[in-house]
């Protein structure tokens, strides 16, 4: 009898503690468009798998009419469960309970949880809805944050940790998204930043909405802060259960192999290039030609375009897309693009999951802008990443490839495993108009005709080193295909691969070009 009494006792106390802040808070975070922390948990996990721990900390804070104030969960949600069957931890920011805002308990739930899901090699993903730092508890908040980065730093590269942004995440809260691996937004309901509107207009005297300054376009278009988004918040939990199952669950595994399944992409690859070099085309299509059942999932589409990275399978195993974008700035490399490349190859890296890479760019983009935002720094960070990669690499050449870009695009020179060439690839030091106006600058002053002249040098560049076969005679490419035998030449290279293993010199870290 006394059993059955606590059971309906503790069923009590559940359902009071599950409430959050309450109807009237649960009603406002309706009215902004926005789910219940405890909702999106339920929404984002296979049905009944989530098991909920700590839902019964309290702060212990006594100051500024804290005493004895009653903050269900502490204004988190924290546990695990599993998405298509694989375990994950979780936890979510109840904004309903004072703001979501973060003190030392409501931290400790988030460490907690953070240590087991490193300990039992699951990923980690937080939902972020808070006010920040609990301003009534000062340091402890601050210790709060300052836990949850250190792990953030342990973790990374060891399992996938994963933000998803779904309300305010303001101060230093941000940096811990900064410091996980993917971060997703959603239109109208994000919102990013380190001094929001009002710290703004005080200290500046400029007026700007959340939205403008640290909305969802702003993150997934402008900074490139965040990797995916979403119109909606049921599309973003669709979009990450996506991720989990293309991903490995920790860096001592490899992602789940499923079932292969040809590409259905209608266009041959044969038709996807246009005849004219100087022509633009959509990458992704030569992604869809190749990848399993042409299914590909891009990571930070809206920023950086020109360059496309993201998850495909080929034999069943995931693998990682780098693709020049011949459609955006003729698939130039800049310093948003190589910031882009670099960090997803390290990610690649990190979780054993071979890259392959497409090459169709004219080079490094030229100008003072670039020269004077660190064009050297940046673009540094992709021959690091690519040359500290010890997974499968292979690339595949399939029309420009000029200057630093050839190198930085997992050129042979950096430890590519296979290179690949179409037939019509441009392997050279610069573009044919380029390189015969300097190298041939007083042959053309002195002709007559000074534009027939310049045609026909350009014409003799194009013929003796705008081919892959320069490259092909000194082995730096392996084979020079047609378009119709790349696939089967990607599955064989990677299945050769399987077992590769490569050393670098032991040390503590490297110091790549942050
Ligand atoms: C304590 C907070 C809070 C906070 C919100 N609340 N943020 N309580 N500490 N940081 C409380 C509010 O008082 C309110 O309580 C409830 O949460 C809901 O907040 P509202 O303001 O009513 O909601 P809304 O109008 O939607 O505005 C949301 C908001 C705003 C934009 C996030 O609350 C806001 O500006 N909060 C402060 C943001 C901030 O400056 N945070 C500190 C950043 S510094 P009641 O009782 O009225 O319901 C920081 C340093 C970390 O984080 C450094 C780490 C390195």
């Amino acid at each position: 009898m006394t059993l059955k009494k606590n059971i309906l006792a503790l069923r009590q106390k559940k359902a009071i503690v599950e409430k959050g802040g309450g109807d009237k808070a649960i009603e406002k975070q309706v009215a902004m468009g926005k789910m219940t922390a405890r909702d999106r948990i339920l929404a984002l996990l296979d049905a009944g798998s989530f098991h909920e721990y700590d839902l019964f900390v309290e702060h212990e804070e006594r100051n500024f009419g804290m005493d004895g104030k009653e903050l269900p969960g502490d204004g988190v949600i924290t546990g695990t469960g599993t998405i298509n069957g694989a375990p994950i931890c979780i936890y979510a920011q109840d904004f309903t309970v004072m703001g979501g805002s973060l003190g030392l308990k409501h931290a400790r739930k988030i460490t907690k949880i953070m240590d087991h899901a490193l300990k039992m090699k699951m990923p980690c993903i937080g939902i972020n809805d808070s006010g920040g730092a609990r301003i009534q508890e000062g340091i402890g908040a601050l210790a709060g944050y300052g836990e949850i980065f250190y792990r953030n730093t342990m973790a990374s590269g060891v399992i996938p940790q994963i933000s998803v942004i779904l309300g305010p995440c303001a101060g230093g809260a941000v940096y811990s998204p900064a410091l996980t691996d993917f971060v997703f937004v959603v239109e109208n309901i994000s919102k990013m930043f380190i001094t929001g509107p009002n710290v703004i207009e005080t200290v500046l005297g400029e007026k700007i909405s959340q939205e403008d300054l640290g909305g969802a376009r702003v993150h997934a278009e402008i900074t490139g802060n965040a990797h995916f988004y979403a119109l909606s918040e049921m599309e973003c939990l669709d979009q990450i259960k996506e991720l989990i199952s293309l991903i490995p669950h920790s860096n001592q595994f490899k992602a789940v192999k499923v079932e292969p399944k040809e590409p259905s992409f209608p266009k041959s690859i044969e038709n996807i290039i246009p005849a004219d070099p100087k022509q633009p085309y959509d990458v992704r299509e030569v992604i869809y030609a190749l990848a399993d059942d042409s299914k590909f999932l891009e990571v930070q589409e809206l920023w950086a375009p020109n360059i496309v990275i993201g998850f495909g399978r080929m034999n069943g195993d995931t693998v990682g897309f780098v693709a020049n974008q011949p459609m955006y700035l003729a698939g130039v490399l800049d310093c948003d693009a190589s910031d882009k490349a670099a960090r997803f190859i390290r990610y690649c890296d990190a979780f054993n999951i071979p890259i392959i890479t497409l090459e169709d760019m004219p080079g490094y983009l030229p100008g003072v802008d670039q020269e004077h935002a660190g064009v050297i720094r940046h673009g540094a960070k992709m021959l690091y990443a690519y040359s500290e990669a010890t997974v499968a690499k292979v690339t595949v050449i399939l029309r420009k490839a000029y200057g630093g870009g050839y190198i930085a695009m997992n050129s042979r020179h950096l430890g590519a495993d296979f290179m690949f060439a179409w037939p019509g690839a441009e392997i050279a030091v610069m573009g044919p108009e380029g390189a015969a106006n300097i190298i041939f600058r007083k042959e053309i002053m002195e002709a007559e005709d000074e534009d027939a002249m310049r045609q026909q040098k350009v014409q003799e560049y194009i013929e003796k080193f705008a081919n892959p076969y320069v490259a092909a005679s000194k082995g730096y490419i392996d084979a020079v295909i047609e378009p119709l035998e790349t696939r089967e030449l990607l599955l064989h290279a990677l299945e050769v691969s399987k077992n590769k293993d490569d050393y670098r010199p032991a040390k503590k870290h490297g110091i790549p070009p942050f």
